[in-house]
């Protein structure tokens, strides 16, 4: 591997994953046992299991879900999982918030930027430094998404948590982190993200440092790839590209505490030991992650540029065909060549409402104020573009191929409104000035012919 090519850090990426241990392939029918005999072969669910372990079926969908869509994962486990929850306390984690979440004194209407939220010197866990930015839908009715800004100084010590509600899919912007979870170990770092499904117990740290990054909680129906059309069978994100951990286990006693998620609500329930306790396991309902480096972005190569769907790495369907309940879209690294081309995403007002964030470098519709680790949101039905900056250099430079180099944004795109949460709306480092990036878009048009 030659050390200046692009894909050099992608290539240190591939070699720490082999020391972790991942299984190639996006909902695939897996199979991983962490001790050699633990996975029953040929049956399920065996009069009695090797090694003394329970066999237990984790449902990702209902029984009679169509085949191509139905999926769960059968585990071999120390104890079943009815041990890892004793009484139910409610408890109250203020700055994570569930839909419909819709509050007085916020406003959410109107377009609006954020800088980066600063890391927080005392310890914060991944729980309780979640701070929710925006909601939409209704989690009691299993539609639209919570999207939350993480704050991650210190680890989760014999804590533990499950969200009923939600698939999380994460996406760190500093600081790398390890998901620990029932079905195994993944690290994830900046310009990687993970998925934890729904139901799946897993616990948090911090690898290297203070973290932070965004969470897109998705209520609904699981993200998947989206289909390519004309495209045909290659390019986007491929699905060898994402990775299943293999079976990682801990066999500790120790008083621990689950933390659970359940229609918005959290609470705990205190046990005497790690709920993490699967050996082996088979299915295809299982967390996974995604180097977003290797998604092959497809694009212009003559003039004018596609919808922004191109840059669509995951989508999770709301029922209504092309209408998603969230589309997870990144902005990568490539090439620009269209000729007699505005280059940079064009004015537009959009039924889907749009919250985008900035993992690193420069986003090329905001060269200014959208900075790595902050935030935007453009609501439903609400104008925007890019900024005057932009557009006069957008409409007088040379076009020649231009390479975007070191860039990494992303939008997490709903068809629902989302609502600002009191945190994101008063208390989070929100730039009051953001509507004035338009204030300079001059008008130019005076009845007669001409390029202006
Ligand atoms: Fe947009």
């Amino acid at each position: 591997m030659n050390r200046e090519s692009p894909h050099a850090d992608s290539f240190d990426a591939a070699l720490r994953d082999a020391a972790v241990g991942y299984m190639p392939g996006f909902g695939n029918d897996f199979e991983t046992e962490a001790l050699p005999g633990a996975l029953p072969q040929g049956r399920n669910s065996p009069q009695r299991v090797n090694y003394g372990l329970y066999a237990e079926q984790l449902s990702g969908t209902p029984f009679t879900a169509p085949r191509g869509q139905n999926e769960r994962t059968w585990c071999y486990r120390i104890r079943p999982s009815v041990k890892h929850t004793g009484r139910f306390s409610r408890v109250e984690l203020p700055y994570f918030k569930s839909a419909p979440c819709i509050e007085d004194h916020v406003q959410s209407l109107g377009q609006y930027r954020w800088d980066p939220v600063a890391i927080p010197e005392e310890p914060t866990t991944f729980l309780t430094g979640m701070r929710t930015m925006t909601t939409a839908g209704d989690v009691n009715t299993q539609v639209g998404l919570a999207i939350h800004y993480y704050l991650c100084t210190a680890p989760m010590v014999d804590e533990y948590v499950y969200s009923a509600d939600s698939e999380f899919l994460i996406v760190p912007q500093t600081g790398g982190l390890e998901v620990f979870t029932e079905l195994g170990r993944m690290e994830v770092r900046p310009l990687e993200i993970c998925i934890v499904p729904r139901g799946m117990v897993f616990r948090v740290k911090p690898l290297d440092g203070p973290a932070r990054g965004f969470v897109c909680e998705n209520y609904g129906a699981k993200f998947d790839l989206p289909g390519r059309g004309p495209i045909g069978a290659n390019c986007l994100a491929n699905p060898r590209d994402f990775k299943t951990p293999v079976a990682a286990y801990e066999d500790v006693e120790r008083p621990s505490t689950l933390y659970v998620k359940w229609c918005g609500q959290f609470h705990v329930t205190e046990i005497g030991h790690s709920p993490l306790d699967v050996v082996a396991w088979h299915g295809n309902y299982a967390p996974c992650k995604y180097d977003l480096r290797t998604f092959s972005p497809v694009g212009a190569i003559l003039f004018d540029h596609p919808d922004p769907s191109i840059f669509t790495v995951l989508t999770a369907p709301s029922g209504v065909e092309g209408t998603a309940n969230i589309d997870f879209v990144i902005f990568p690294p490539r090439w620009l060549p269209a000729e007699d081309t505005f280059r940079p995403p064009w004015y537009h007002k959009n039924i889907m409402s749009e919250f985008m964030g900035n993992v690193t470098g420069e986003y090329d519709a905001k060269p200014q104020g959208f900075v790595p680790g902050g935030m935007s949101l453009h609501n439903m039905m609400l104008p925007h573009g890019p900024d005057a900056e932009a557009f006069e250099k957008a409409s007088s430079v040379e076009l020649k191929p231009q390479k975007l180099e070191d860039t990494m944004a992303f939008m997490f795109e709903t068809r629902f409104p989302q609502h600002l949460t009191h945190f994101a709306a008063h208390e989070a480092p929100m730039q009051d000035d953001y509507v004035d990036c338009w204030a300079g878009l001059e008008k130019k048009f005076d009845g007669t012919p001409g390029l202006k």
